[in-house]
This record gives C-alpha cells, sequence and structure tokens, in this order.
C-alpha cells in the first residue's frame, strides 16, 4: 500500500493509474478502522482496480464539546488492517493540507433541510463539515465510485443528495451495517462504552427491531410507537437522543402511505452518543 501525505503527491498517483485505464474507489474514513471499515474497502475492490482510502479526523464536523481532541487516532494499527484487505492507496493529509486557510474561512457545502433534523439536530455544523470534506475528498481523489457504510444512514442521505444536486460525477455504493455478536453496530466510538453498559447498549438495535415488528404488524400511531420506544431505552438506563420513524428518503417523518421507512435511533451513554437504524419496505399499507 502506498501512503500519501499530500494531495499532488496522491493526485500524481492516481493520474498514473487512470491512464492506465483504471477505475478507482474512494472509501473516506476517520481512521480508527474496524472491521467494518474493512468491509467498505472490499466492497470498493468489487467495483474498482484501484482502492484509496482516506483517513483525516475532520475538525469541522466536530462541535466545540465533542471529542475531536481525544477522538482515537491509531493510524499504525490502521495501516496494517489496510494492508491486510489490499488497500492500494492510504491518503492521510494533516489539517493544514485539508484546511491551508483554517477552518473559520474555508468554504462550506451546504445541504439545507435534511441536515436540521436527527443527528443534525443536535450536533449542529456536522453535516456541513462532512459535506465540506467529502466535497474535498472528491475533488483530490476524483473517484469513480465512493463507498458509504448504511450506518450512518443520515450522512449517506445527505452525501447522495449533495451529489445529485451539484451533478458530481461519483456513483455513491451503500454497504451494509456491519454488528457485533450481540447487535451493537461496530463504531469507533464504542471504545467510550463502559464495561458496564457495553451489555445493556444492544437495546438500541433491539429497540429498533421492535419497532419494525409493530409496523409491520399494522402499528400506525409512529409517533406513540416512538414514546414507547423511548421508554424502552431509559428502562435500560440510556438518555434518548431521538428515535424517529422517517420517509427513507428524505428523512422526514414518515406518512401513513409511505413504502420504504427507516427507523432511526440515538442514544446517550455516559460518554458516548451511539447511532442506528433499520430500514423496511412495506408492500401493502391500508
Ligand atoms: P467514520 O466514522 O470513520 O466512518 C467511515 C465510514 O465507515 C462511513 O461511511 C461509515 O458509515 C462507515 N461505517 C462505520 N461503522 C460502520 C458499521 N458498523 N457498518 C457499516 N459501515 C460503517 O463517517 C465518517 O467517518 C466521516 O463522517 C467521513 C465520511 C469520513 C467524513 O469525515
Amino acid at each position: 500500500m502506498n501512503t500519501f501525505h499530500t494531495i499532488k503527491g496522491l493526485r500524481d498517483a492516481l493520474a498514473a493509474e487512470r491512464a492506465k485505464g483504471h477505475r478507482i474507489g474512494l472509501v473516506p474514513t476517520m481512521g480508527n478502522l474496524h472491521d467494518a471499515h474493512l468491509e467498505l474497502v472490499k466492497v470498493a475492490h468489487q467495483h474498482c482496480d484501484v482502492v484509496v482510502t482516506s483517513i483525516f479526523v475532520n475538525a469541522l464536523q466536530f462541535g466545540l464539546n465533542e471529542d475531536w481532541d481525544r477522538y482515537p487516532r491509531t493510524i499504525e494499527d490502521d495501516m496494517r488492517k489496510l494492508g491486510s484487505v489490499g488497500c492500494d492507496y492510504l491518503f492521510h493529509p494533516d489539517d493544514v493540507e485539508m484546511y491551508p486557510n483554517g477552518l473559520v474561512d474555508q468554504t462550506r457545502v451546504v445541504c439545507p433541510t435534511m441536515t436540521d433534523v436527527l443527528c443534525g439536530a443536535s450536533r449542529p455544523g456536522h453535516f456541513e463539515g462532512v459535506t465540506t470534506v467529502v466535497t474535498k475528498l472528491f475533488n483530490i481523489v476524483q473517484p469513480d465510485l465512493a463507498v458509504f457504510g448504511i450506518k450512518d444512514f443520515q450522512q449517506l442521505a445527505v452525501i447522495r443528495r449533495m451529489v445529485e444536486d451539484l451533478c458530481m460525477a461519483v456513483e455513491i455504493v451503500a454497504a451494509p451495517i456491519h454488528r457485533e455478536p450481540d447487535g451493537l453496530a461496530m463504531s469507533s466510538r464504542n471504545s467510550y462504552i463502559t464495561a458496564a453498559e457495553r451489555p445493556k447498549v444492544a437495546v438500541l438495535h433491539d429497540t429498533l427491531q421492535w419497532m419494525a415488528e409493530r409496523i409491520r404488524a399494522g402499528e400506525k400511531n409512529f409517533p406513540a410507537l416512538e414514546v414507547e420506544a423511548g421508554k424502552r431505552i431509559e428502562a435500560a438506563g440510556f438518555r434518548v437522543d431521538y428515535l424517529a420513524v422517517c420517509n427513507s428518503r428524505n428523512l422526514e417523518p414518515a406518512a401513513l402511505d409511505d413504502c420504504h421507512i427507516t427507523l432511526l435511533g440515538a442514544l446517550y451513554t455516559s460518554g458516548a452518543r451511539l447511532i442506528d437504524n433499520l430500514s423496511l419496505t412495506l408492500d401493502e399499507r391500508g
């Protein structure tokens, strides 16, 4: 695997790949890689000749009181893992390379409305930071395709919308949620969960499954279902950020005749905020 810290170095290497007619796939990450990230690299390989993984802990998408400074940085381990799944290029820039004019004066990419709800409501400015850095990564790498995890469902929906709205020539591929055996979605932030909390956090996934069963069984009062679901999370000892039954495409509250529904949830442990989601297709609504 070739590692580049500069935009120019990476661009020169990728120009040579493109000249050979190779299709380029990008997997954007913030590092501290786990199996789910490595699955994304494998998915990219299924579609492309050459895979670029980026590792950049993007300050622009963290709030002032969030964990940018303590976000786990494990580059040696990450490089070993990427090598083991045959990643071709690692792009690992520093803050000055990505934001030479500083954060405050950085030109931004904004996807409105969809980013005001769910995670966007509790993390103001977060998605603006994501869409801005992903646009920069797309411009730097100019990939044919980029892979994102369904675990961050709102992020994926926002990026799809950005690509459509701004006519970006990048195909977006969604990779399934990778979970621990008890159902907890893998995440770099799972390292913030205490040993006492760990056996209980699967309540988020369990609750989304319970909501899905209720909806499949004909439950139509989504607001009441969200309240009931919240009680299950609280009973396990966690504070609910949100539990929502949404239209899968625009993330608005689901209408009774929507066929593509996504259940999204977020809870707070003592040291982490965990998110999860579950999509369902309903053929006949009545
Ligand atoms: P990060 O949290 O490192 O995640 C990188 C990619 O891995 C994202 O597409 C995310 O959805 C995916 N991923 C993480 N855990 C997953 C899981 N359990 N199952 C499936 N996919 C999973 O998301 C970001 O970084 C950043 O916001 C980024 C897009 C890199 C922009 O800075």
